[in-house]
């Protein structure tokens, strides 16, 4: 029998299996991690090999140094992710990875490694996309939580209001018509002279600021539940070159300050005015943005106002890990979805 033939069989036993042990492997960007999570909720490792500090030096993620820096430590990673776990290959009932969207090489890095491993190991492939699994971190951290709910995605590729109707069952509500919000914070941290990734450090910048500088900006989509970011980012590029430009100074934790409380107000309106609209009682948070304390603040404040039950991953879950694969990975089993072939290659973008 063909490997695929006998991964279908294997397949369909698993979805009603009892424990069912996932190893995930997750690559699209710079973050090389594979993890071991059982049932969907249980994360027994989690391991991440950051390459923060190497992109560091060129003030942005370098797609060829990425990809070889997968290849560099995929190796050893999964042997710290089985150790941790306590746990051998033997033991894998299915491997899942990321398959999109990210970056092309980095992407087909883990997609490779994942298919080597799935035939040398005779288990089911699992090809994850990437946006689901920012919303499966939210199934490691609250136990109780179940679909239906409304999620609010804020990643460095996506900024989306998503219906989440079932495990596996999204309908877009809303998304970003130019740049991610996550690159536009990333954009802002360059031009405030930040390190590279800038959301965190603006996050942390701006708490030395306040929020008085007003830039030539009005927010455009009022009545959309649509996004907009790159005329902000403009705004914010302009006002600090001309400042430098007329030699005049000026507070740059009041400029981190008063862009995120700018972005920070327009994700917190849309995702409530989207919740009452739509009928939800419930809002989720997903991606890296997620991770900024301000937004945390501002929407926790908010739910309580609205009534709506907020939930947020832990900060290690909002950001890229392979945790996040391996949970939804477990959903897309039980809904039957996601089963690959050999073939199963990388895809720089996905739809949601
Ligand atoms: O979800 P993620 O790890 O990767 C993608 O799927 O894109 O998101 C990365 C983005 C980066 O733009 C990073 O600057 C941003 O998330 N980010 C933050 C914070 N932590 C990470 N943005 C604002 N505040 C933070 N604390
Ligand atoms: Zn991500």
């Amino acid at each position: 029998m063909s490997y695929f033939e006998d991964s279908k069989i294997k397949f369909e036993k698993l979805r009603t299996k009892k424990d069912v042990l996932i190893l995930s492997v997750e690559s699209s960007c710079d973050e090389t991690s594979i993890a071991l999570v059982r049932n969907g909720r249980d994360v027994l490792s989690n391991v991440i090999s950051s390459q923060i500090d190497i992109h560091k030096l060129y003030g942005g993620v370098v797609p060829e140094i990425a990809s070889r820096n997968h290849i560099k430590n995929i190796s050893s990673v999964l042997r710290q992710a089985l150790s941790m776990a306590g746990k051998k290959l033997e033991d894998v009932d299915a491997v899942a990875v990321t398959y999109g969207a990210g970056l092309m090489g980095a992407l087909l890095v883990g997609v490779n490694f994942a298919k080597t491993l799935a035939f040398a190991l005779k288990v089911p492939l699992i090809a994850v996309s990437h946006v689901h699994g920012h919303i499966g971190a939210n199934y490691i951290s609250h136990k109780d939580l179940e679909p239906p709910f409304l999620c609010l995605m804020v990643s460095g590729g996506h900024t989306a209001i998503v219906e989440v109707q079932d495990y596996c069952k999204f309908k877009l509500i809303g998304s970003t018509v130019d740049d991610s919000v996550g690159e536009c914070f990333d954009k802002v941290a360059r031009v405030l002279g930040l390190n590279y990734p800038g959301g965190p450090e603006v996050d942390k910048l701006a708490k030395e600021g306040q929020n008085v500088v007003k830039f030539n900006y009005k927010p455009p989509l009022k009545d959309s539940f649509d996004f907009s970011f790159s005329g902000l980012k403009t705004a914010v590029v302009n006002f600090v070159h001309n400042k430098e430009q007329k030699n005049e100074k000026f507070s740059r934790a009041d400029v981190a300050c008063s862009f995120q409380e700018i972005v920070t107000d327009e994700l917190t309106h849309k995702a409530l005015k989207a919740c009452e609209k739509f009928g939800f009682k419930k809002l989720v948070i997903a991606g890296g943005v997620g991770a900024n304390s301000r937004l945390r603040e501002k929407l926790q404040e908010s739910c309580e106002k609205m009534g709506v039950s907020l939930f947020m991953p832990v900060l290690k879950y909002c950001t890229d890990n392979a945790g996040m694969i391996g949970a939804i990975a477990y959903y897309y089993l039980k809904a039957g979805k996601g089963l690959a072939d050999l073939t199963l290659t990388a895809k720089p973008t996905v739809e949601i």
